[in-house]
């Protein structure tokens, strides 16, 4: 059973302004909520290419939509989206390419199924990973890291104001027995921080948001994707991110930004007046100013959509 609420779903797809018979693109087709709305907008005549490297999305997937693979209607990609440009090229068509949408979250059936260790709220092995046929887990990265590569993954990718203790930690209990577990992991945690009173976030969240972001390479993913799908994108397409937390939000703003030719810190004082002239048009509109957040409802609904930022870029 594979169950996962769609966040933003009307809001992102509306803000495609997609046309019937176009081809568009779903870079993380999870449960196929946007997906199956992608195929609502662009009809029979319409191609939604999607991709997951998740196996269980994949079989989830080819049992949702049987008739529209059939049809020729949806094409599925079980592959990292970091492989879309070479996707795209290796198809015989040129395809002209609207709207290229991420959801960059982790799914619901990722956290909720113990299996896959990615919740430290379920005990289960230390996995975290969303492509099973990678073998870098949690577990090898938690045994094998040194001191200062765990340090610096717990600081860069969970921004964790106590990652010297927690790394410290790790190190001293795995030489007692591996870490192999999520709750082991999580305890560890808890005792390195000294954890007490029971508050919002668990003590654990950003030591489990670090190592699945190191584990599946997730800001690399984001980054390349950002290059690969404005591209691949037609002229006046459009692409559209979610993404939930500071650390994706602000590589999305900023390459955004840089498209557009916004809040560049130019020091135009210091440029030859001959160059003021010269500097490259915006190859990109950003589509509204702030990024769009879920409403209060929505959240309500779905308490997972809570911190979901998104943002849409139209290529020039
Ligand atoms: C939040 S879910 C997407 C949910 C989907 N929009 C829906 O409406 O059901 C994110 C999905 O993206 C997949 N994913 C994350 N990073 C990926 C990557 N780099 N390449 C391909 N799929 C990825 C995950 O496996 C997961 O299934």
């Amino acid at each position: 059973m594979y169950k996962h609420i769609t966040v933003l779903k009307h809001e992102l797809i509306e803000m495609l302004n997609l046309k019937p018979g176009g081809v568009a693109i779903d870079c993380t087709a999870g449960g196929g909520g946007h997906t199956q709305l992608l195929l609502e907008k662009l009809g029979s005549e319409g191609v939604v290419i999607a991709f997951d490297r998740d196996q269980q999305a994949i079989d989830h997937l080819e049992q949702k939509f049987q008739k529209q693979l059939a049809a020729r209607q949806l094409i599925l990609v079980h592959k990292p989206f970091s492989n879309l440009e070479s996707f795209i090229r290796s198809q015989k068509n040129e395809l002209v390419i609207q709207a290229i949408i991420a959801d960059i979250g982790v799914s619901s059936p990722q956290i909720d199924t113990p299996e896959r260790g990615f919740s430290f709220t379920k005990d289960g092995p230390l996995d975290m990973r969303m492509d099973q046929k990678q073998t870098t887990t949690a577990e090898s990265l938690v045994n094998t890291l040194n001191m200062e590569e765990l340090k610096t993954i717990l600081k860069s990718f969970g921004e964790e104001p106590k990652a010297h203790y927690i790394a410290q930690a790790i190190i001293r209990e795995r030489e007692q027995s591996p870490i192999t577990t999520t709750s082991r992991l999580a305890d560890i945690v808890k005792a390195a921080v000294h954890y007490k009173s029971p508050s919002k976030t668990h003590a654990a969240t950003k030591t489990f948001q670090a190592l699945r972001i190191a584990v599946n390479k997730e800001l690399d993913e984001l980054n390349n994707l950002l290059m690969q799908a404005f591209s691949t994108l037609a002229t006046g397409g459009r692409l559209g991110i979610l993404s939930f937390h500071s650390l994706e939000d602000r590589i999305v703003k900023r390459q955004f930004n840089k498209w557009a030719a916004r809040n560049q810190k130019i020091d135009f004082h210091s440029i030859p007046a001959h160059a003021k002239h010269s500097t490259p048009p915006p190859e990109g509109k950003i589509i509204k100013p702030f990024p769009l957040k879920p409403s209060d409802d929505h959240q309500i609904d779905n308490p997972r959509s809570r911190s979901v930022r998104c943002r849409v870029i139209e290529k020039l």
